[in-house]
C-alpha cells in the first residue's frame, strides 16, 4: 500500500482492510497477512496501558508504539494517531508532535475533528506529511460526548457530519475514518467525497473497515460494541495454553529433558 494507491482503490471499490497494532511482535503478524494498512492508534491508552479513555496517553509514547511496529512490519502502511490536545496548544507543539511520529516510521498521521484545525490539517499537508481525518465517535472528545456513543442521529448533527467531512476532504486529508454513525449517513458521505473512507461501527458501505486488533483476536475483557466482530476467541486459547503451562510446572512436566540443558 501506498498513498497513491488510494483513490484507485476507491474507483476500483476495493475495499481497504485496517487494523490497530501497538506493539512489534503483533506487528509481525500483521505484516505476514494481506490487512493493507496498520493504525498505531491512540487506543493503546485503553488497550495496552489500561485506562478508561484515550486522553492519558502522550506524543511521546505513540511515538515508542510507532517505532515499535514499524521494526515488526516494515513493509506495511502506518498511521499514526496524534494524541488528546498535541494540536490544541498551537502550531508549533502540533508541528513537533508530527515530526515526533513520522521520524518514528509513520507513512501518515490521524486527527479527530476538523472544527477549528482546518489550517493545521492544510499545513501539515503543505509540509508533505498524509492526513488521515476522524469524525464521528471521535473518543478524544469523550468527555464532551457524554460517552462512547452512536453520533449523527439527528438530523443536525448529520448535517454538521457532512460538513465537517467536506471539511476534511478540502483541508487535504487523503482518507476519513468514520466511527459508530448510522450505515446511511456513513454511505451518503462516502459517496460524495472523493477521498477514501474506512468505518469502524459505520456500517458496510463505507470504502475499508478497522478494527482494534485486540477486539478482533477476542483478547479484549468483557463486553464489545455490537460492531464488533471476533474472529478469535483470544482469552480462552491464551488462558487454556497458561493453565497447561501451569499444571505442568506443578507436576514437574516442565521441562522435559529436551528442554534442559545438560553438563
Ligand atoms: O485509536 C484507534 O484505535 C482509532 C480507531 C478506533 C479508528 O482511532
Amino acid at each position: 500500500m501506498n498513498i497513491l494507491n488510494f483513490p484507485e482503490r476507491k474507483k476500483n471499490h476495493e475495499r481497504i482492510v485496517m487494523v490497530t497494532c501497538y506493539d512489534y511482535t503483533m506487528a509481525s503478524i500483521v505484516a505476514e497477512s494481506p490487512v493493507d494498512m496498520v493504525l498505531v492508534g491512540d487506543s493503546a491508552a485503553m488497550v495496552v496501558h489500561g485506562h478508561d479513555t484515550t486522553l492519558p496517553i502522550s506524543v511521546d509514547e505513540m511515538a515508542a508504539h510507532v517505532r515499535a511496529v514499524r521494526r515488526g512490519a516494515p513493509d506495511k502502511f502506518i498511521v499514526a494517531d496524534l494524541p488528546f490536545m498535541a494540536c490544541r496548544k498551537g502550531l508549533e507543539p502540533a508541528m513537533n508532535a508530527v515530526e515526533k511520529l513520522m521520524k518514528a516510521g509513520a507513512e501518515a498521521v490521524k486527527l479527530e475533528g476538523i472544527r477549528g484545525q482546518e489550517d493545521l490539517v492544510r499545513h501539515i499537508v503543505e509540509s508533505g506529511v498524509p492526513v488521515m481525518g476522524h469524525l464521528g465517535l471521535t473518543p478524544q472528545s469523550v468527555k464532551q460526548l457524554g460517552g462512547f456513543r452512536v453520533q449523527g442521529k439527528s438530523a443536525d448533527d448529520r448535517d454538521r457530519l457532512r460538513h465537517e467531512a467536506r471539511a476534511c476532504q478540502d483541508a487535504g486529508c487523503f482518507s476519513l475514518v468514520l466511527e459508530c454513525v448510522p450505515e446511511s449517513l456513513a454511505a451518503e458521505i462516502t459517496r460524495a467525497l472523493d477521498i477514501v473512507t474506512v468505518g469502524i461501527g459505520a456500517g458496510q458501505d463505507t470504502d475499508g473497515q478497522v478494527l482494534v486488533l485486540h477486539d478482533l483476536l477476542g483478547l479484549t475483557p468483557g463486553t464489545q460494541p455490537r460492531f464488533v466482530r471476533t474472529f478469535l476467541d483470544g482469552r480462552s486459547l491464551v488462558l487454556d495454553a497458561l493453565d497447561e503451562f501451569s499444571n505442568d510446572v506443578r507436576q514437574g512436566g516442565f521441562p522435559a529433558p529436551a528442554e534442559r540443558y545438560a553438563g
